[in-house]
């Protein structure tokens, strides 16, 4: 009589192999794969999910089967690589296999066509790739589509909100959307909904970068840009030919305290406080809100997309937004008079590793779909 061990091996001999290999091993890498043993624990009656490779800007563990609990004392030991090594161990890997992109690297979601001849499917949590120029970013889907490859990239934006599957669904669902707008930085959530004008607008950055919700130099989130890549991300989702010059900027900064050196900013920081003052007595007086928010808009022979300080009255959703937190607003044919709201944490390692775990079950169930189909 076959005993209860051999039966489950047998099983899990017959199931399909998913090898894992996951580029960035700072705070989101390393947190997505201390998940990853649970992860395939909870799939282990599915897919058959392997740690076949982790790697960063300077060294790489490729090699099939890494147990996850240990990874960082062979991890610590492992060599220096060049990238052609790379695409030969992925190559000679053995499909189902995907790349997962915890890198903050435009070069490296420039490799994405590569990683798809070499047959990967790829998911990412770096905005880079999803918002290269169209005729790349469109050269990188035609690859996908040839290969029968697949690409996942719901934590670009809002981190673990799944705000594009929700799209998905809703497209998919025949509905038809007319606007996205909301808040996309959890920086500057934090900052405008700190901002009481007690003190100085600086004083604000200032305490929000020792608490590590900035970047390094805070002007990159004052910048906007960072807001303006995202709504690309959702714009493209929307299958919208548009380009990061396509969507108008005002970034949180006055004009020209985004040059030099931080110091220079900082010794000139009354400017970007007299900025902020100003625009909060008015809205204030108007009894609102300032929110830098993002919005996309279908209903116009021409498609209409920014990202700007705002002033919003306070019944608006986006007035009821915590500090931190994202919030997109969907309307749509079905959500028109009252629109699909979602919210929450928009940053964070624990939901971004949650966010990319999400992803890689939904590829594990298409490879387990795909496997029946054989
Ligand atoms: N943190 C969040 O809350 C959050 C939320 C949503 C999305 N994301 C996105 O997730 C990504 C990772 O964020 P993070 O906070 O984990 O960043 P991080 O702590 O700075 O880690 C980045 C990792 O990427 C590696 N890397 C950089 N360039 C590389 C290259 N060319 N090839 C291979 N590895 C490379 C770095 O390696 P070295 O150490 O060798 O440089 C490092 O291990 C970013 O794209 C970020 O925008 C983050």
């Amino acid at each position: 009589m076959t005993s209860n061990l051999a039966f489950v091996s047998q099983q899990a001999a017959k199931l399909p192999v998913l090898s894992v290999v996951v580029a960035g091993t700072g705070n989101v890498g390393t947190e997505f794969i201390s998940l990853f043993q649970r992860q395939q624990q909870r799939l282990a009656s599915r897919v058959n999910l392997q740690l076949a490779g982790v790697f960063n800007s300077r060294k790489a563990l490729l090699a099939p089967g890494i147990d996850a609990t240990e990874w960082q004392h062979s991890f610590a030991n492992a060599d220096h690589y060049q990238p052609a090594d790379l695409l030969a161990y992925l190559a000679k890997l053995p499909a189902p296999k995907v790349l997962i992109d915890i890198t903050p690297s435009q070069a490296f979601a420039r490799q994405y066509p590569a990683f798809i001849a070499a047959g990967c499917h790829i998911i990412s949590a770096n905005k880079q790739g999803v918002t290269l120029p169209g005729p790349e970013y469109q050269g990188i889907l035609s690859a996908l589509e040839q290969q029968h490859l697949n690409w996942f990239s719901n934590t670009t934006v809002g981190a673990g909100i799944p705000v594009q599957r929700v799209l998905q669904e809703l497209q998919q669902s025949g509905d038809h959307i007319l606007q996205i707008s909301g808040v996309f930085s959890g920086t500057l959530s934090w900052l405008l909904c700190s901002y009481d004008g007690s003190k100085p607008f600086s004083e604000f950055v200032l305490e929000a970068q020792s608490l590590g919700y900035t970047e390094p130099d805070p002007r990159d989130d004052l910048s906007g840009k960072d807001v303006q890549r995202k709504l690309l991300v959702l714009a493209r989702e929307l299958t919208l030919p548009l380009e990061l010059t396509d969507i108008t900027l005002e970034p949180l900064l006055p004009a020209g305290t985004e040059l030099g050196s931080w110091d220079d900013f900082w010794q000139n920081r009354a400017i970007l406080d007299q900025f902020i003052l100003a625009r909060y007595q008015q809205a204030t007086a108007e009894n609102k809100v300032l929110r830098y928010a993002a919005t996309l808009n279908l209903q116009h022979a021409q498609v209409q997309a920014a990202v700007k300080l705002v002033a919003v009255s306070k019944s608006d959703p986006l007035a009821a937004l915590a500090p931190c937190d994202n919030m997109f607003v969907i309307e749509s044919h079905w959500y028109q008079q009252n629109p699909l709201v979602l919210k929450g944490p928009g940053a964070g390692r624990q939901v971004t590793a949650g966010g990319l775990h999400a992803d890689l079950a939904v590829l594990a169930h298409h490879v387990e779909l795909r496997s029946v189909v054989r």
